[in-house]
């Protein structure tokens, strides 16, 4: 990359483990500037790691980044660089963006994600409560958005319900950019939680087009309630009160035939909807990953996988694909050319 890259500068992603990595975690290789269990946050946001990484980005080495990941493309100028670090790698200000990836808590249990439930005892929600004052809120000091949450349900977990609760009081202007499964994403909550008029964008996990299918992937999830709480948020977002609304879908095996019918709900609200693979190194099917992986060659669906994406709804400008599928469509082999319509004719007659 020519050019210097903003991410790592303006985003971090707390994990599980309590490692604080910079932009996204798959991107970076996981790397990490400090654990918040071990070190305080002044130590973390400068250790040597730290500034190691963002020098390698001044010096457009991009040693420590995973660049064929990378779909990030957000060039920083000097003078915002100026801001936010030092030439030697020291940061002046804290990420303006801080994303929440610790806490495993959810009411679902999707088939690709995980294979048992996962409910925090009254010990981990206080272990990790008790770093909202010590750890997270002194993190947010200079924040604008905060994500949530990428490891598992912001609204069924006790812990990351009394930190937006925290947040919204000690700082108001934050906005939120949420991912979640859409079943617990109600009037009722966001209410009570603070964030009714503070959602910059809005991520709802869908990976269907029908109930069947719904419930064979999404264990103990409720395909009435998730559409119900889709046409809510999808009012919101028509009187502007949420920035950005977006449905997604995960790739498998087991639901690519309902891509279309997924991509016709989203359009019929005016939504934004994305589709994704299946990632191996986080999911449930790794071993089986060929099987799953339909956009691959060796796949026993590739050929009908061609077809299906071959489909106009997917050139619409509110769907997004990944850059994979995007040059599949590019390149479809199964495509029929003008030549091979021709020949089919002549032979009809
Ligand atoms: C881990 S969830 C956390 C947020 C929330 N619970 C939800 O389901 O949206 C974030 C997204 O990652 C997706 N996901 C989970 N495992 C995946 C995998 N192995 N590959 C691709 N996407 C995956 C989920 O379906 C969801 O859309
Ligand atoms: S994908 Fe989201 S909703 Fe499903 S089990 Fe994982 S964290 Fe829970």
């Amino acid at each position: 990359m020519d050019y210097i890259c903003g991410q790592g500068f303006k985003e971090v992603e707390l994990k599980e483990n309590g490692d604080i990595t910079p932009c996204c975690p798959v991107w970076t290789n996981f790397y990490s500037f400090g654990n918040v269990f071990e070190n305080s946050i002044e130590e973390i946001m400068n250790s040597e790691k730290a500034k190691n990484f963002r020098k390698s980005i001044i010096n457009k080495t991009y040693e420590f980044c995973n660049t064929e990941r990378c779909v990030g493309k957000h060039a920083i100028t000097k003078e915002e660089l100026e801001k936010i670090c030092k030439e030697d790698g020291t940061a002046i200000k804290f990420p303006e963006t801080f994303s929440f990836g610790h806490d495993r808590c959810c009411n679902l249990l999707c088939i690709f994600c995980r294979d048992h439930n996962w409910m925090n005892t009254e010990e981990e929600v206080k272990k990790l409560d008790n770093l909202i004052d010590s750890k997270f809120i002194p993190m947010l000091k200079d924040a604008k958005n905060v994500k949530m949450l990428a490891s598992g349900e912001l609204f069924a977990s006790r812990h990351c319900r009394n930190l937006v609760k925290k947040i919204t009081q000690k700082y108001p202007n934050i906005k939120f950019d949420i991912v979640s499964n859409g079943i617990l994403f109600d009037e009722e909550n966001c209410k009570e939680l603070g964030i009714i008029d503070k959602l910059s964008r809005v991520t709802i996990s869908v990976h269907a087009g029908t109930e069947k299918t719904y419930n064979k992937l999404i264990r103990h999830g409720n395909y009435k309630r998730l559409w119900k709480n889709i046409n809510w948020l999808a009012s919101l977002k028509n009187q502007n009160k949420i920035d950005n609304l977006e449905l997604v879908f995960t790739i498998t095996h087991l639901n690519f035939r309902e891509m279309k019918i997924f991509a016709q709900k989203a359009k019929k609200l005016n939504l934004e909807f994305k589709f994704f693979e299946y990632r191996k190194e986080e999911g449930k099917f790794s071993k089986n990953y060929d099987k799953t992986a339909v956009w691959l060659p060796q796949n026993k669906h590739y050929k009908e996988f061609l077809n299906i994406i071959s489909d106009p709804i997917f050139d619409d400008p509110n769907c997004h694909l990944s850059s994979n599928i995007i040059n599949l469509r590019k390149n479809n082999p199964t495509k029929e050319t003008i030549i091979d319509l021709i020949k089919k004719v002549i032979k009809i007659k």
